[in-house]
């Protein structure tokens, strides 16, 4: 079987070709990030439109690459949600359009559920059940995954995600928007305890987040630091990153012994970062369990990890033959699934 996926919700435009036997045959992705960053955020409007110009140029490139033609595809996965509603109208469209024409089912899929499978295009894949850190730019998640479509929320963040932490952050220390990577190369600079920031809940016993206090004490300590000194700004992002990752990791290893699951898996941006790689791979061989990541470049929006879980939900019947569909911006995983 082969499933085309179509991934529109925020700024990346991303196609896939998923075979089921054969894994991956080709994808591409299109990030956006270059017209936003004067914004320094994303503009729906213009995420819009430029989906409307990438998607059928960049599936017609999948399609060359993988050696294939449309008429070879049996099912189309698309992301209805959570995301920017004009985007997400993109690629629903798109997607709808395409099936009408090849009179193939259509598959919707939860953005985040695609995060949640993506490692399952890693070699080895993990076996369910597994716990999952849902870290990105909108979700800061622990889950208990007991199969595909079985669900359940552990905790999740009150405020900001730890990528949006990242992003201010990053804003913060007049760095380049999409900020992550660039506060995670800046940390590698730091020196580790030289500026010291809170680890907030930490202690709170359960599996919740929350990082907008983070956010306004790097606030604090970037105005008492010289920003023209690379050292102090690279020792102020190593303690930011620093109080992330040990809050992430701390409160992903208690998931797992309260569970007595031995997997853990990461998937969403965050999941790129290196120091939280780096922890959750000791942390989790301290403790004899094992922990999945995404290949890196699938850590981000991509199209290979909604047809991942466009296939899933296939082989499980769920899919809707009406023909009608909508786009849901907002849109938890614990919902319809
Ligand atoms: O999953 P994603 O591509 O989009 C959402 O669905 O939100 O995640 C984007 C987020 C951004 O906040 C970005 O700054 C963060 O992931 N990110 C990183 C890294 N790469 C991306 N954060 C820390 N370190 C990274 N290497
Ligand atoms: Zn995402």
């Amino acid at each position: 079987m082969l499933v085309l996926g179509i991934e529109t919700s925020c700024d990346e435009t991303g196609i896939a070709l998923l075979d089921e036997q054969r894994g991956l045959l080709a994808h591409a992705v299109h990030s956006q990030v270059d017209m936003h960053r004067a914004y320094g955020g994303v503009v729906p409007e213009l995420a819009s439109r430029d989906h409307i110009r990438r998607v059928l140029p960049l599936a017609d490139g999948v399609l060359a690459d993988a050696g294939r033609k449309l008429a070879d595809i049996d099912a189309i996965a698309v992301t209805l949600g959570p995301g920017l509603i004009g985007a997400l109208l993109v690629g629903a469209s798109v997607a709808h359009g395409l099936g009408t024409a090849l009179r193939r089912p259509v598959i919707g899929v939860h953005h985040m559920e695609g995060h949640l499978l993506s490692p399952l295009l890693a070699d080895p894949a993990p076996a369910f059940p597994f716990i999952a850190l849902l870290v990105s730019g909108g979700h800061t998640q622990l889950l208990h995954v007991a199969g595909v479509g079985d669900y359940r929320l552990l905790g999740e963040t009150v405020d900001d995600a730890a990528g949006e932490a990242f992003d201010k952050c990053a804003q913060i220390l007049g760095l380049d928007y999409p900020g992550g990577p660039a506060v995670s190369r800046l940390a590698d600079f730091g020196t580790p305890g030289a500026v010291m920031l809170p680890r907030p809940m930490i202690h709170s016993g359960d599996f919740a987040f929350s990082f907008s206090g983070l956010k306004t004490a790097v606030l604090t300590a970037a105005r008492r630091i010289d920003s023209t000194c690379d050292q102090a700004r690279a020792d102020l992002a190593r303690g930011f990153v620093d109080a992330v990752v040990d809050v992430l990791a701390a409160k992903s290893i208690r998931a797992l012994q309260s569970s007595g699951t031995r997997a853990l898996v990461v998937a969403g941006g965050v999941g790129a970062n290196s120091q939280l790689r780096e922890r959750l791979i000791e942390a989790t061989r301290c403790i004899g369990a094992t922990v999945h990541f995404p290949p890196p470049q699938l850590c981000t929006d991509n199209g290979a990890m909604i047809a991942v879980a466009g296939l899933a939900r296939f082989k499980r019947g769920a899919i809707d033959a009406s023909g009608a569909f909508t786009v849901h911006p907002r849109w938890t995983l614990a919902e319809g699934h």
